[in-house]
């Protein structure tokens, strides 16, 4: 069922912006606050978008598999017995129970309701009673694929059949990534932060796409980022935060033995950053999940050289949990509750040509993308 956004509804939601930013108004908050946005928003944006699963270490092995909610859909992945990487949903071709949970290591898939078999590329092996059955045919009973992909040593879902790869969508971003982590293949995953926000999740990434609010609300932060060196760059469907970092003498956490003296960040199309900060070797894959029209939920995965931090990177965790966190967090619910109102419908952005720290153009870029969603939901009426 296909959620219908009228082009009266659309033209309200676009009025005011314009392709170029520091002519633009922001997109209409409403957009922010009613429900059916997130109906619009779940099947043009999450169902056709590349969605985090996990780092490729979780299905290197043949037999592996793991399961996962991409946007109220559950889906199972599997490297298959001849090594080739594939994804379903997890639901069986019977009555429709959920296949399996979690991740681990399997021969076959067995449903847990009346035991149906699977093998791990999807045709079904066996069906208990079968054989009496008038017209059954096993051989064309077969789990529902959906596409999966390795970018950057990070393995991705799509439930779009006809979305083209994430790779071809992405322009330069995976030579971006491993020229800043050539490591990413190697680093193991080590901890994972999770947050409940009321803020729609478009606030969240909003507030991640700048930095013009990094010297009033993040004293500690811009002591460990050299603000006056900070590019935002927009391309495509991502966009990329660099400066340089790590000043050993800042508020934020010790640095003494850092490899990588980088703060990079790339936003990557719909609802995920991947960054890259000072320290050891290191990767991040932050995401930001619509858990309602005004509530996000904040998945943040930590990728280390050991599964074990070190102490540099408790340090580091906990400047994230305990100070970054909590003042991002306060910003966004404000904005949320002043969306509520009528006194705050659209904003300008404020931007420069150096396309410096301070510059929202990376946020109107969002908006851009955003806007295109909604366009084909119209088209599709
Ligand atoms: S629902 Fe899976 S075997 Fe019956
Ligand atoms: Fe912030």
């Amino acid at each position: 069922m296909t959620t219908i956004l009228s082009a009266e509804e659309l033209a309200t939601i676009e009025a005011g912006y314009d392709p170029i930013a520091s002519r633009s108004w922001s997109i209409n908050a409403r957009c922010y606050i009613d429900p059916k946005f997130q109906d619009i928003e779940r099947e043009q944006i999450f169902h056709r978008s590349w969605q985090f699963l996990c780092h490729e270490e979780k299905l290197r092995e043949d037999g592996s598999y793991i399961a996962a909610d991409i946007e109220g859909q559950s889906i199972v992945a599997t490297r298959d017995t001849t090594g080739k990487l594939r994804a379903f949903y997890n639901v069986c071709k019977h009555r429709g129970h959920e296949l399996v949970k979690g991740e681990g290591k399997l021969n076959r898939i067995t449903c847990p309701y009346h035991a149906w078999t699977y093998e791990l590329n999807g045709s079904l092996k066996a069906a208990r009673h079968s054989e009496k059955i008038e017209n059954f045919n096993k051989s064309e009973i077969c789990l529902d694929q959906v596409q999966i992909e390795t970018f950057c040593h990070l393995v991705f879902i799509n439930l779009d059949p006809n979305a083209t790869p994430l790779a071809e969508q992405s322009g330069d971003l995976a030579k971006e990534v491993m020229s800043y982590a050539p490591d990413l293949g190697q680093l193991t995953f080590a901890h994972r932060l999770t947050y409940k926000i009321n803020a729609n999740w478009k606030s969240v990434v909003d507030n991640f796409l700048e930095c013009y609010h990094c010297p009033v609300a993040h004293k500690d932060f811009v002591s460990l980022v050299e603000m006056d060196t900070y590019k935002v760059k927009t391309h495509g469907i991502y966009s990329s935060h660099m400066a340089k970092a790590g000043q050993t003498n800042n508020n934020a956490y010790s640095i003494d033995d850092a490899i990588c003296t980088d703060h990079a960040v790339w936003f990557l199309w719909p609802n995920m950053t991947l960054m890259r900060y000072p320290g050891r070797g290191n990767f991040m894959v932050w995401r930001f999940y619509p858990a309602g029209p005004e509530e996000t939920y904040e998945v943040f995965d930590f990728f280390f050289e050991t599964a074990e931090p070190n102490e540099a990177e408790i340090e580091a965790l906990k400047f994230i949990d305990d100070v970054l966190q909590p003042e991002d967090i306060g910003l966004v619910e404000s904005v949320q509750r002043g969306m509520q109102t009528p006194a705050f419908r659209q904003g300008r952005y404020m931007v420069d040509s150096e396309e410096s720290g301070l510059s929202e153009h990376a946020v109107h870029h969002f908006h851009g993308l955003v806007l295109d969603a909604y366009a084909k939901a119209v088209e599709e009426n």
